[in-house]
C-alpha cells in the first residue's frame, strides 16, 4: 500500500539508483579508487611495502613453505630491492603465531653492541652524533643472518636454500628500482661520490639509478647463495671475517667473534584482551608494544567512561595522543634490553607498565577537554625500515620487521660480498645530544657490551579464538608504534577493513617538544578540536610511518584474506592466490 502511493517518478528513480548500485558493485573491483576495494586472496598472503617482496613470499608459499620460510624470503628480497631500509647487515624482530591455540613467538633478531664498543669511543671521535650513524662505529652486531637460520630451523618447513631463492634470482637478474629506493639514492649523491664501495653498487660512475632502471647486484647474489646452501658455517666463517675486515677498515670494533657470538633471542610477546579479541605485540627491547598496549588501554578506560571515540575525530585524536605521550615517557624512563634469557618469561618491566592498576590511575586523571603536560622528547623523520606480514594457508601469521636504522644504514658496504650494515648503535642513549629520532637518553637505554638498544618497532598479531585473524605493523622510527596502534584500532575498534585502516590519516606523538603532528590530510575542523584542548599541532611534512597488514574474513562464506601496503610508500603492494 504505501509503495503504490509513491508517486511514479520516484519509484523509477529508486529503480534506476539500484540498478547504477548493482553496476557500481560489478565494477568497482576494476575502479581503482572509488572506494577502498582491498587485495584479497583465498589461500595464502603476503603484504611487505615492496612488490618484488610481497612476490618472493609467495614464491615460496607456493613451493609448500609456511609463513616463516615466506617472511623470511621477503625479508631477504627487501635486502636486495629496498636496501636503504634493511638487509642482510641488519635485524630485526618477527612475531610468529601458529595457526590455532594462540600459540605465539617473538623472535629478537636485533643487532647488538660489539664487545670492544665502548661509550667513550663515540663520544672522543671528532663528531659524536655522527660517529654513531655513519661509518665503522656505528655497526651493530648484524642480527639477521643468524636471525633467519634460527627462525627456519625452528619453525620453517622448507631448507634456508629454498627461501633465498627469489633474492638471489632477484639479485642476479636484476630488478626494476623502484620510486622509494630511486629517492632515497637520489638524496646520496655527498656519499656516492665519496665511498667507492658503495658508489659501485648503486651509481654508475657516480650517477645514482633512478626509478624504473634495471639494477643487478651481482655479488650480493653469491653472498645469499652460498648463504642459503652454508647457514651457519658461512655466517661464522667467511661473512663474520670481511665484515670484522670492512668494518675496522672504517673505523669500527666489531669483530666476526662478535658475530660467531650472536644469538637471536625468543621472547614472550606482550598481550592485551581488547574487544573480545586478544592483541598480541612485541616486548622489550622494543617499546613500540607498550604504546601499544597503553593506547588500547586508554581506549577502554574511556568506553568505560562512556566517552565516544569515533574515528578521526578530535576527541579520540586527544585520547590517543596522550596515551601516545605517556608511553613514550614509559620508554624514555624505564625501557631497556631485558637481557637474552627471556624464554618462557614475560618482560617484568613491561607487565609493570602495563599493571592495570597503575594506568587506571592515569586514565582517571584524562581530561576529555584539555592536553596534559608530559615531559621529554623530540621529534623525529623517517628513514629506513621496513614491514611486512604472511598468513599461510594453515593459518600461520608471521609480522615481521627489519632495517638497518637510518637510510643505508651506516652507508659502510662489504665491497666483495655487496653486504650493507646498519648504524642500529645509534639507538642506543650514548649520553649526545639524543639520538636521530631526538628520543630522550635513558639508563635503562645505555650502550653496554651485547646489548640491544631500544626499538620502536611493533609488529603485531591479534588473535580471535587463538587463531590469527589480523597482522600488521609498520616502518618509521619512533611513528612505528603510533602508527601500528592507529591501524590496529581502525580495525578493531572503528570497523575498518584493512585497506582503510592502513590509508587512514594519522597523528604522531611522541612526548615533547610538546608537538602533536598531523598527516596533510586530518581535516581543518580537526585540528582546531585539538589546538582548542591546548595541542601545538603541527602538520607533518612526510607521511607518519608506512605500515602494511593482512585480516583473515570471508568471501561469500569462505575463507578469504584481505590485504594492504600502505599508499604511503611507493612501489609497495600485496600479493597471494
Ligand atoms: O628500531 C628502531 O626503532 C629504529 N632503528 C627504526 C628505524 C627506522 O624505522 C628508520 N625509519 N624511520
Amino acid at each position: 500500500m504505501i509503495r503504490d502511493r509513491k508517486p511514479k517518478r520516484f519509484r523509477r528513480t529508486i529503480t534506476a539508483g539500484i540498478s547504477i548500485g548493482a553496476a557500481v558493485l560489478l565494477v568497482a573491483p576494476w575502479a581503482q579508487g572509488w572506494f577502498y576495494a582491498p587485495f584479497s586472496a583465498r589461500r595464502f598472503a603476503a603484504a611487505a611495502d615492496n612488490a618484488d617482496a610481497s612476490r618472493a613470499a609467495v614464491e615460496v608459499l607456493r613451493a609448500g613453505g609456511n609463513a616463516v620460510d615466506a617472511a623470511i624470503a621477503a625479508s631477504l628480497a627487501l635486502g636486495v630491492v629496498s636496501p636503504s631500509s634493511s638487509g642482510f647487515g641488519g635485524g630485526g624482530f618477527a612475531l610468529v603465531c601458529q595457526p590455532t591455540g594462540g600459540r605465539c613467538t617473538f623472535v629478537d633478531f636485533r643487532e647488538t653492541a660489539p664487545a670492544a664498543l665502548t661509550i667513550e669511543r663515540i663520544r672522543n671521535a671528532a663528531n659524536p652524533s655522527r660517529a654513531s650513524q655513519v661509518g665503522g662505529l656505528a655497526v651493530g652486531v648484524p642480527g639477521e643472518p643468524m636471525g633467519f637460520i634460527e627462525m627456519a630451523r625452528r619453525y620453517g618447513r622448507k631448507p634456508l636454500s629454498v627461501s633465498v631463492g627469489p633474492a638471489v634470482r632477484l639479485a642476479r637478474n636484476g630488478f626494476r628500482v623502484s620510486p622509494f629506493l630511486a629517492d632515497r639514492l637520489a638524496q646520496e649523491r655527498p656519499e656516492l661520490q665519496s665511498n667507492p664501495a658503495f658508489a659501485s653498487v648503486f651509481s654508475r660512475g657516480g650517477v645514482p639509478f633512478s626509478s624504473g632502471e634495471l639494477l643487478r647486484r651481482p655479488r650480493l647474489a653469491t653472498t645469499l647463495e652460498r648463504y642459503g646452501r652454508e647457514g651457519e658455517r658461512f655466517v661464522h666463517g667467511a661473512l663474520a671475517q670481511a665484515i670484522e675486515s670492512t668494518v675496522r677498515a672504517a673505523g669500527g670494533v666489531l669483530t666476526a667473534d662478535d658475530i660467531r657470538g650472536y644469538h637471536s633471542v625468543e621472547r614472550t610477546p606482550l598481550s592485551r584482551v581488547f574487544r573480545g579479541a586478544t592483541v598480541v605485540t612485541a616486548p622489550p627491547p622494543s617499546a613500540g608494544g607498550v604504546v601499544l598496549l597503553e593506547t588500547l588501554a586508554q581506549y577502554d578506560a574511556l568506553a568505560a567512561r562512556n566517552l565516544p571515540l569515533v574515528s578521526q575525530t578530535s576527541a579520540t585524536f586527544h585520547a590517543l595522543a596522550d596515551a601516545f605521550k605517556h608511553g613514550f615517557d614509559d620508554r624514555a624512563r624505564y625501557v631497556g634490553d631485558p637481557g637474552n634469557s627471556q624464554l618462557d618469561r614475560p618482560s617484568a618491566v613491561a607487565e609493570s607498565l602495563l599493571a592495570p592498576a597503575r594506568l587506571a590511575q592515569r586514565h582517571r586523571t584524562f581530561d576529555a577537554s584539555r592536553a596534559r603536560p608530559v615531559v621529554v622528547i623530540e621529534p623525529a623523520r623517517d628513514q629506513g625500515t621496513t614491514h611486512l606480514c604472511v598468513i599461510d594457508s594453515d593459518g600461520m601469521a608471521v609480522s615481521l620487521t627489519t632495517t638497518v636504522n637510518l637510510s643505508f644504514g651506516s652507508r659502510v658496504v662489504v665491497d666483495s660480498m655487496d653486504v650493507l650494515l646498519n648504524d642500529q648503535i645509534d639507538d642506543f642513549s650514548l649520553g649526545t645530544a639524543g639520538n636521530n629520532f631526538g628520543l630522550a637518553n635513558s639508563t635503562p637505554n645505555a650502550l653496554a657490551v651485547g646489548r640491544r638498544p631500544i626499538s620502536s618497532m611493533a609488529p603485531t598479531i591479534v588473535l580471535r579464538d587463538g587463531r590469527p585473524v589480523l597482522a600488521a605493523g609498520a616502518s618509521g622510527g619512533p611513528r612505528i608504534a603510533t602508527a601500528t596502534t592507529q591501524v590496529i584500532l581502525n580495525v578493531l575498534a572503528h570497523g575498518m577493513n584493512v585497506e582503510a585502516a592502513v590509508a587512514s590519516p594519522r597523528i604522531h606523538h611522541q612526548g615533547a617538544p610538546d608537538v602533536l603532528l598531523v598527516e596533510r590530510e586530518v581535516s581543518e575542523d580537526v585540528r582546531l578540536g585539538l589546538r582548542a584542548r591546548g595541542y601545538q599541532v603541527q602538520e607533518s611534512d612526510t607521511p607518519l610511518a608506512a605500515a602494511t597488514a593482512i585480516s583473515v574474513g570471508e568471501i561469500a562464506g569462505t575463507r578469504a584474506l584481505f590485504a594492504s601496503s600502505d599508499p604511503r610508500k611507493q612501489g609497495g603492494a600485496p600479493a597471494g592466490e
